[in-house]
């Protein structure tokens, strides 16, 4: 039922003020979980999914990303003169083809609909996913490729949804339910950071969309939203007005938020204690540390 979805945009405009100093220097998308760039599992699970086109929306200052996916010549003959086979293969599984990454840019930061928008010469006619790179997803099977076997039967507008303790629903956007199958909801409205009080449910949408181009036209109207700013889950909620299908995806797996310091930390154990040439020492540092804390209280 849904059309194949071969392009994925990437709105990494935002200034990451809230990594400064860091940022000053460095896209926040390029800081590393372990020795990965955020933006490399963004990269990995859109390709995991069938994903061919990659669309960056950028702003001034991200050169460093465009970079990182140049390929790396003087560095790859180094490592092949060297015989360091296992490296070589590593930074040669992140060389994108020619032609698969465009890079536009948000000339003002008018908000995420806004930069989606931005985006939409290269989008085109077809239905599109977004993958907004600080929320790292670890799963069994990735993401985005969950919500793409479902969206091959049910079509329309898709989210990633996860619940979220109640006072929290003014960090997302949450989804108003119709009704729920298995891990597929049905969704009758959606709201960009409700007041706890007048959240729809706690039920809030994580930064995996599968959307269909009717959803540009809306944000070609450029309405403001939430905070001032063009929202994407407004376009999104115009969809469900018109009478179009619009899901959200319970996913299986474990969000991170490294748009937040804490939660940055958070995955930056995780996937080193995933590893197993730094598990062990890792997990002593942290049990010293758990033991010091208990004694120190
Ligand atoms: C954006 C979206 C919001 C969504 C969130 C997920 O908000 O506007 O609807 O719930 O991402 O991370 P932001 O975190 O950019 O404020």
């Amino acid at each position: 039922m849904g059309n194949k979805v071969t392009k994925a945009v990437f709105p990494v405009a935002g200034l990451g003020t809230r990594f400064l100093p860091a940022t000053k220097s460095i896209p926040k998308e390029i800081m590393t979980l372990v020795d990965r760039p955020l933006i490399q599992y963004a990269i990995d699970e859109a390709r995991a999914a069938g994903i061919t086109e990659f669309i960056f929306v950028t702003s001034r200052g991200k050169s460093a990303l465009e970079n990182y996916f140049d390929n790396a010549p003087e560095l790859e003959s180094a490592l092949r003169a060297s015989g360091k086979t296992e490296l070589l293969k590593l930074l040669e599984s992140t060389n994108m083809e020619s032609g698969a990454i465009a890079y536009v840019r948000q000339h003002l930061a008018l908000g995420l609909g806004h930069a989606v928008w931005c985006a939409r010469r290269l989008i085109g006619d077809e239905p599109f996913a977004v993958i907004l790179p600080d929320d790292v997803i670890s799963a069994e099977t990735p993401c985005l490729k969950q919500m793409i076997d479902v969206y091959q039967d049910t079509g329309g507008c898709m989210v990633a949804a996860m619940e979220v303790p109640r006072p929290q629903t003014a960090s997302y956007g949450v989804l108003d339910i119709a009704e729920e199958k298995a891990n597929l909801v049905r969704v009758k409205g959606m709201v960009e950071k409700p007041d706890p009080a007048e959240a729809p449910s706690t039920l809030a949408v994580i930064g995996r969309y599968i959307l269909t181009p009717s959803v540009l036209e809306t944000l070609n109207r450029r309405k403001a939203g939430a905070g001032g700013e063009i929202q994407l889950t407004d376009a999104i909620a115009e969809e469900i007005v018109a009478g179009r299908v619009v899901n959200g995806l319970r996913f299986r797996g474990t969000r991170f938020d490294c748009g937040s310091k804490a939660g940055f930390l958070q995955a930056t154990v995780a996937f080193a204690l995933a590893r197993s040439d730094l598990r062990d020492d890792l997990l002593r540092y942290l049990q010293d540390v758990v033991a010091y804390r208990s004694v120190a209280e």
